[in-house]
């Protein structure tokens, strides 16, 4: 498998170390051997070679300020366009920084790459959130695949669960806490810090996007409830102002120590519902009952409740925040991929 990398910042990287360490578990128990012929970033140059880039060389550099191509490692490539539409290879694997309000370019990468029959998995909710319909739509047409477990619930099975543990059942609802940094905040002051100190802890630990406000005020959680409502209840896209939002920025510590002492909890949650012929998608923080098991979804941790018409109510949740969680559902999409070739061939 050739692999085409956009985005080699903390996902990238991690991706790449991922498939280096399980090369073996790859090759053995999945027949794939994994070449990865281009790697491309914004401002750091791009690389590629059809033979296969000396991944480890990339690794052991300054890893997020020097030039991809200033080595030894490869060639120096065409531009990320160019590598797009022109280079040969059998995965284009997409995790670009995520620009809501912009994602047009990593769109027309994945839409290029799916009009040349070539598979694509990616993490960027961009693309996801602007036209995941089309997108999967265009690979279908094409008879290829499009694959996107890392956009949501980062490590914890999400889109696969849905998509192999719920066939055939319809998904009348899911509601989650989908937003690890508004999660592990509303924890801290519960458990005594100030918003600021527990913002300023989430930053320093990684979890928070560049721009926390995207976290905090609920615009993760509604562009991730979009991404659900277009991937599994076949809703359109919408505008971001469009979804109702209320993030963390106005909760009290009393409010939390309220849910507390009632035994449940008060969490951020996403919630995507089917009514009649239209999907609404909310996010607002509510308390829960105890009952509730998004109740027990704490600090990092992420989890959802889907209620479906054969199983009624079934919940996923899991720990899998950061990079290297991220980069293992990229590589789980990975081996669906190459399955699904190989089962075509
Ligand atoms: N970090 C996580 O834990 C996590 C979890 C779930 C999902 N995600 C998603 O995964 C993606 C990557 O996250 P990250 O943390 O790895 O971000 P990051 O560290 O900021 O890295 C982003 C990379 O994308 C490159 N890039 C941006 N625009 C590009 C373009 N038009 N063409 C080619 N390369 C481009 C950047 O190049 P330069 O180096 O030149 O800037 C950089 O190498 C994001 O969409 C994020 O929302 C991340």
């Amino acid at each position: 498998m050739r692999i085409l990398l956009l985005g080699f910042g903390n996902v990238g990287r991690a991706f790449c170390e991922l498939v280096q360490n399980k090369k073996e578990v790859l090759r053995s128990s999945y027949g794939i051997d994994c070449r990865f012929t281009g790697i491309a970033t914004r401002s750091r140059g791009c690389v590629s070679d059809p033979g296969g880039i000396r991944i480890q060389d990339l690794l052991e550099k300054d890893s997020s300020t020097g030039r991809l191509d200033s080595g030894a490692s490869g060639i120096s490539a065409l531009s990320v366009d160019d590598m797009v539409s022109g280079m040969e290879y059998d995965l284009l694997v997409v995790c670009t920084s995520t620009t809501i309000r912009s994602p047009e370019i990593p769109t027309a990468y994945i839409r290029s790459a799916l009009d040349r029959g070539i598979a694509v998995v990616t993490s960027n909710k961009g693309p996801l959130f602007l036209a995941c319909r089309e997108l999967v739509d265009l690979a279908k047409r094409r008879r290829t695949h499009f694959l996107f477990e890392a956009a949501v619930l980062g490590g914890t099975p999400f889109f696969s669960f849905a998509r192999h543990c719920l066939t055939s059942s319809k998904i009348l609802s899911c509601e989650g806490v989908m937003n690890t940094t508004s999660n592990y905040i509303l924890d801290l002051m519960l458990s005594g810090s100030s918003f600021d100190d527990a913002l300023l802890d989430a930053t320093r630990r990684g979890f928070a996007e560049a721009d926390p406000t995207f976290d905090i005020e609920g615009w993760d959680s509604a562009v991730k409830g979009s991404i659900i409502a277009q991937a599994l209840m076949g809703a359109p896209p919408v505008s971001l102002e469009s979804i109702d939002v209320q993030g963390i920025t106005q909760i009290s510590v009393g409010l939390l120590q309220e849910a507390a002492r009632s035994g449940g909890a008060l969490r951020l949650i996403t919630r995507v519902e089917a009514n009649c012929d239209a999907v609404s998608v909310s996010v607002r923080p509510e308390v829960l009952p105890a009952a509730n098991p998004l109740s027990r979804v704490h600090g990092t941790t992420n989890g959802a409740l889907f209620l479906t018409d054969t199983l009624g109510e079934i919940f996923v949740a899991g720990g899998g925040v950061g990079p290297r969680h991220t980069a293992y559902s990229m590589l789980r999409d990975l081996i669906e991929v190459a399955e699904l070739i190989h089962a075509k061939k």
